[in-house]
């Protein structure tokens, strides 16, 4: 089904006619979104088995973003998080990348690395040949501990090897290279570290100490690009303006510590949806941003048209199989909402989601400043905590913001004299 991620005025619709709206658009059967409209229907059976000493469930909001085309495809994007303004944001800065054709994105394949630490190694520049002289050996050793991840086309690739200095002397440090294709691949790159282990002690003459992946997934990028409306984002001014806050990020760390926590807000906020590991997302991200001095996932520039051209480069190591986003529910629904078919698919489309989270953060922050648009989104929500509803929910937060008044109380005096 040939989806239309364009749904103007999705948030004023009610949360059952956001759901029908979605079962609509997507044609997913009412059955199978249950858990994510209805999340206490989640059995706790399935909770109890995910980690230790279960006692209960945490639950966030979940919220779909409007408005994305990546690579000329739709998508509804659901997201998961509890800091407001954020869905909103990316639904608007996804309609400004719309008018240009949306996003264009590209991936450097799901490749993980996985390393092994050797230490007390004799002579460590020719332990490094020698491992190096079995190379194909520890591949196929290696594959042999996945046979199913081989069958689907993935596997280990390479072997590299390099010697570091540390404060306790030198260490022999093999990395294997894994194609992990929908698998975020930790369990599959540290059942092969394990495996090669015994083989680079005896060659190498050392002691084998860690097996274990690297977060730093940089053969794992994830690329994305738009073209932003000039007009839309309020004028070349406003351009100029996500321009120099850009620029701001990539000189100074301070600042961009916050760039990039605002493109996370996007990024992790889909990953928790789809079950993914966030930690490890976070991980790469920030270490990836530092490897040359820490500075921005994102880059701006003005193009001849005047518009803003953004582009985005980050590890994804996100899965569609195994872990959390086959056994939970609400994760399974989010991936069916996505309708996404392989894991670097849904790299791709996150990626995108993390531009439009840092442009609408840049665009707010360099023209009227990020409180005004969290004020009367705010003052919506005290809006229909006071009961107010369909229209009357954006008169009331209309009046709250006039007045600076943003409490239930007014608002609820606010709806008894409109509602006269
Ligand atoms: C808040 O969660 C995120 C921002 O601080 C990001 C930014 O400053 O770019 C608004």
């Amino acid at each position: 089904m040939v989806r239309d991620s364009r749904i103007p005025g999705f948030y004023k619709l009610t949360r059952e006619e956001r759901m029908k709206k979605i079962h609509e658009v997507t044609g997913i059967p009412e059955g199978e979104l249950k858990p994510l409209f209805d999340p206490g229907s989640v059995d706790m059976e399935i909770l109890d088995h995910m980690i230790e000493n279960v006692v209960g469930s945490m639950t966030l909001p979940l919220g779909i973003a409007t408005n994305f085309r990546v690579d000329e495809k739709d998508y509804l994007i659901p997201m998961a998080l509890e800091e407001p303004s954020v869905v909103a944001a990316a639904s608007n800065a996804a309609r400004m990348a719309r008018e240009h054709g949306g996003f264009e994105t590209d991936d450097t394949g799901p490749v993980m690395i996985g390393q092994i630490q050797a230490v007390d190694v004799p002579e460590p520049f020719m332990a490094k040949e020698r491992i190096l002289e079995i190379k194909n050996e520890l591949i196929e050793l290696a594959n042999e501990q996945d046979p199913i991840l081989v069958r689907f086309g993935g596997g280990a690739r390479d072997l590299r090897v390099r010697v570091i200095d540390t404060k306790v002397g030198p260490m022999v440090v093999t990395e294997l290279i894994v194609d992990t294709r929908d698998a975020m691949g930790a369990n599959a790159v540290n059942t092969m570290a394990e495996a090669l282990a015994p083989r680079i002690e005896s060659i190498s003459g050392g002691r084998v100490l860690l097996r274990i992946l690297s977060n730093l997934a940089d053969l794992r990028l994830v690329r994305a690009k738009a073209t932003f409306d000039k007009k839309l984002l309020g004028g070349e001014e406003v351009v100029d303006g996500v321009v120099a806050a850009w620029a701001f990020a990539e000189a100074d760390p301070y600042r961009c510590a916050t760039h990039n926590k605002g493109i996370m807000n996007g990024i992790d906020a889909v990953v928790i949806a789809t079950g993914n590991d966030f930690r490890a997302i976070e991980a790469g991200a920030h270490s990836y941003a530092a490897v040359d001095g820490y500075s921005s996932l994102t880059k701006y520039e003005k193009n001849s048209e005047g518009h803003l051209v953004g582009s985005i480069e980050i590890p994804m190591a996100v899965g569609l199989v195994g872990g959390a986003t086959k056994i939970h529910p609400v994760a399974r629904a989010c991936v069916q909402i996505l309708g996404v078919k392989t894991a670097t698919e849904l790299g791709r489309v996150i990626a995108s989601v993390g531009l439009a989270q840092n442009l609408a953060a840049l665009r707010a922050l360099a023209s009227e400043g990020i409180q005004k648009g969290h004020m009367s989104l705010h003052a919506r929500n005290v809006a229909a905590t006071a009961g107010a509803k369909g229209e009357l929910v954006d008169r009331v937060a209309e009046q709250l913001v006039k007045e600076k008044n943003v409490k239930v109380e007014r608002a609820k005096e606010i709806l008894e004299e409109l509602s006269k």
